[in-house]
């Protein structure tokens, strides 16, 4: 319910009266929206309240642009943690800017906000279609990554000095805070200059979109590591496998890792907590039923059950415990005690699953992601990132995606899947 009294406008520039040069396509209505509430319940609530239900703006080209697009210079910058895909986003971009709109000045900002901060002097990489054309085969990203902020008013400077009008940042929750403080000194500074978010992170955790790019890739990457477990744990007797995967506060990737191999018997996600006593009982009953058993657990998983979380990283982010090697040793340990003699394989794919490239649905996703940024560039609107919701690429707010993180409901239909999938005690608790 709270969901509705958030804002879903998306800021502009100003008015659009600037033609576009795009032709041959299907320019999005200045009206067209999509709707956040996908209930019908909720939405008659809303309108019988005398109320518009909440909805997003549409991405996509529009036929007035605010931008001259023959003048124009952009920049992108990639941010945080490596990510499937990463090439596929700045290389649609450029496309998108040269042979859409005409703009030939591109600069590639190196290793994230360190890139438009004047202390590192990072020269830009210019960036033109011939230099993008093939990137989108390979993993990582050709601009560099770095994770933490910089100051603000300084990178402001650097896109005042060299006449940015659009800067793409791509990047996670950390970064989409960065641009919108960006945005919001932009705007104090009376510049026109618009900041646009492709949101990028394997973990699938930004709020309002439904899916990031580079996820789907991360769970088919954690195939290799999940099907070598669980052939190492059906050769022998007692065989345990385990397989520890990326998630540090959310668990999409170990959830839908565990439906994409479903024979997965224990699936544990950080959202859902358990007592390691209860956990070690109904692993202990599987194997005495089953004689093999197979483990998938979200890197932030029983988090609470560890002693020893040091530190933090340039992100902010708390430096976890290790789930695997944790769960490794207490069901060795726990398992011996019981006189059963175990074989267990841990298996940890780590950043295997998200230096990859890309595959052909995120390289597709990461290409109307690219493009789409850019169309909303070039209308002017600023402080945002291009979403995805119920199928449709629209504009969201970044104060909308970064108001909370998004998690698997332990209440909700995902996770009940899961369960249903695994046949894992519903409550380990
Ligand atoms: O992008 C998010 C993520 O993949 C998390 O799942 C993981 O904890 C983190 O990145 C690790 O990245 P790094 O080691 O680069 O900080």
């Amino acid at each position: 319910m709270e969901d509705n009294y958030l804002s879903y406008e998306v800021l502009k520039l100003g008015e659009c009266n600037i033609p576009s040069p795009m032709t041959r396509i299907k320019f999005v209505n200045e009206e067209e929206h999509v709707l956040y509430h996908s209930n019908l319940e909720e939405i008659v609530h809303q309108l019988n309240e005398g109320k518009r239900p909440p909805h997003f703006e549409i991405a996509g080209p529009r036929e007035k642009i605010f931008f001259d697009h023959s003048k124009l210079k952009c920049g992108i910058v990639t941010c945080g943690g490596l990510c499937p895909g990463l090439n596929d986003v700045i290389r649609a971009i450029v496309m998108s800017l040269f042979y859409h709109y005409g703009v030939k000045t591109v600069s590639g900002f190196r290793f994230g906000y360190e890139g438009l901060a004047s202390k590192y002097g990072h020269v830009p990489l210019e960036l033109t279609p011939e230099m993008v054309n093939n990137i989108h085969q390979m993993g990582g990203t050709i601009l560099g990554s770095s994770r933490g902020s910089q100051d603000i008013a300084d990178m402001v400077d650097t896109l005042e000095q060299m006449n940015v009008s659009i800067l793409f940042t791509i990047g996670g929750d950390g970064t989409l805070r960065g641009a919108q403080a960006i945005a919001e000194e932009v705007g104090r500074r009376g510049l026109k200059i618009a900041v646009i978010g492709v949101p990028k992170t394997i973990d699938n955790d930004i709020s309002y979109i439904q899916q990031s790019f580079g996820f789907d890739t991360a769970v088919s990457e954690s195939r290799p590591a999940i099907y070598s477990a669980h052939t190492e744990a059906v050769g022998a007797r007692n065989g345990i496998g385990l397989v520890k995967l990326m998630g540090r506060e959310s668990g999409f990737i170990a959830a839908h890792a565990t439906l994409a191999n479903s024979e997965v018997n224990f699936c544990l996600v950080p959202e859902v907590r358990f007592k390691l006593e209860l956990f070690l009982k109904a692993l202990r009953e599987r194997l005495e039923k089953r004689g093999h058993a197979l483990i998938v657990a979200g890197e932030g998983a029983g988090q609470d059950l560890m002693e020893g979380i040091h530190g933090r990283d340039a992100s902010g982010h708390i430096s976890f415990g290790d789930i695997g090697i944790f769960l490794r040793d207490q069901s060795k340990a726990y398992l011996g005690k019981a006189g059963i003699e175990v074989n267990l394989k841990y298996i940890d794919p780590s950043y295997t699953i998200r230096s990859m490239p890309a595959n052909g649905r995120d390289s597709a996703f990461c290409l109307l992601l690219g493009y789409n940024a850019v169309h909303a560039g070039m209308a002017g609107r600023t402080n945002m990132v291009v979403g995805f919701w119920k199928n449709e690429f629209t504009h969201l707010p970044i104060s909308l995606a970064v108001s909370h993180r998004k998690t698997i409901d332990p209440g909700g239909r995902l996770w009940s899947n899961v369960l249903a999938c695994t046949g894992q005690p519903r409550e380990l608790i």
